[in-house]
């Protein structure tokens, strides 16, 4: 047996490798260990999960941010990008719309815009959970203090996404301008998950300057930190930005580390990402048949789309009926998946196989 099926066993045993064995397990991958790895992920899910893929209704609720991380098209010193925030009722609107079409998760994600102080989205969390006591809502709005962290969650939020980016605080610098730090990021995922949020981290695949000992890293503190949710995807270039002409990450690699992941954490919620999508026109499939269990189609209203680009040529995997929502159900039956329309809340093992 190759030395690497024997470290994708070992993973798959312990669920724990060390950093140096997650740089082999990648460098090393082959056809025999790529189908081994992808079966033990797809079985782990199926022991957990069945055969249901997840669906959360994403809302961009404002392009508008303060940051001016490197590798984003709506980074606060972009002047191209044509800014737009969503009112309240133009949010709640979106949420009455999904609930019809049978969404019960919503994901308000937007931008690090002041506009959404602690008060309005207290207000707005309230209704949300009001209207439809039956929905979770999942938050995606960045960095902020534990206070504010812990009011989102007194008012109904039931999960916080906040990508971790990387792990490795040189990679993290050359991604991000001075004054953001990784220490910060890593402090509000703490505080997310002492709170009570079900959180999320993640990283892009093939980021500007990013190795595979990076990833290594990145998988080790997604195994430190035990994760409810993991988002990863493949970087993308943005034509606004300084890595404008870098290339993009690879739908495969992104695939392989989809069932890493999943051998790591075996109840994370692993959604299947629109920039895997968008690099490759069969990427939600490959997504979930390497063992990812969540789709997020796009609830944003019409006169907004294409204007929350964090890259180029973004996909656009809207259910804006339920005609759209048919043929969602259509592509996953295909390979064999059922959608769910529930909460889909993360499944708590105890002995965690
Ligand atoms: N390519 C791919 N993903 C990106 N994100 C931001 N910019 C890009 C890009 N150019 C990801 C980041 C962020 C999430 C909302 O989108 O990881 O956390």
């Amino acid at each position: 047996m190759s030395d690497v099926l024997k470290l994708a066993e070992k993973l798959y045993e312990n669920r724990s490798l060390s950093v140096d064995e997650y740089e082999k397990l990648i460098i090393y991958r082959n056809d025999e260990c790529t189908r081994y790895i992808m079966a033990k992920a797809g079985e782990v899910r199926k022991n957990i999960y069945g055969n249901s893929v997840f669906i959360r209704g994403l809302i961009e609720i404002s392009n508008i941010c303060k940051n001016n991380c490197y590798y984003c098209g709506i980074r606060g010193g972009n002047t191209n990008c044509e800014r737009y925030r969503l009112t309240p009722e133009e949010i709640l609107d979106c949420c009455k719309d999904g609930y019809a079409s049978g969404f019960r998760t919503f994901v308000l994600q937007g931008g690090e815009d002041n506009f959404f102080t602690d008060d309005v989205l207290c207000e707005l969390i309230g209704k949300i959970k009001s209207l439809f006591p039956d929905c979770a809502v999942t938050l995606s709005l960045g960095e902020r203090s534990k206070e504010s962290y812990q009011k989102l969650y007194d008012a109904g939020a039931d999960r916080y996404l906040l990508r971790h980016e990387t792990a490795d605080e040189v990679l993290y610098s050359k991604l991000h301008p001075v004054g953001m730090k990784l220490q910060s990021r890593l402090e509000c995922l703490k505080n997310l998950k002492e709170i009570g949020f079900q959180t999320g981290c993640g990283f892009m695949v093939g980021a500007p300057f990013q190795t595979v000992s990076h990833i290594a890293k990145d998988l080790k503190f997604i195994e430190e930190f035990q994760p409810h949710m993991c988002g990863i995807g493949p970087f993308i270039p943005h034509k606004d930005t300084v890595f404008k002409d870098e290339k993009s990450g690879s739908a495969e690699l992104t695939c392989y580390l989809l069932s890493i992941i999943r051998l790591i954490c075996p109840n994370v919620l692993l959604p299947s990402t629109t920039a895997l999508d968008t690099v490759d026109e069969k990427g939600c499939e490959k997504g979930i048949l390497s063992g990812a269990n969540v789709v997020m189609p796009n609830l944003s209203p019409e006169n907004v789309r294409g204007k929350y680009n964090l890259y180029n040529n973004k996909k656009f995997t809207g259910v804006q009926s339920a005609k759209d929502l048919e043929s969602l159900k259509n592509r996953m039956k295909k390979i064999g998946f059922q959608v769910l329309c529930d909460r889909g809340d993360v499944i708590k093992i105890s002995d965690g196989k």
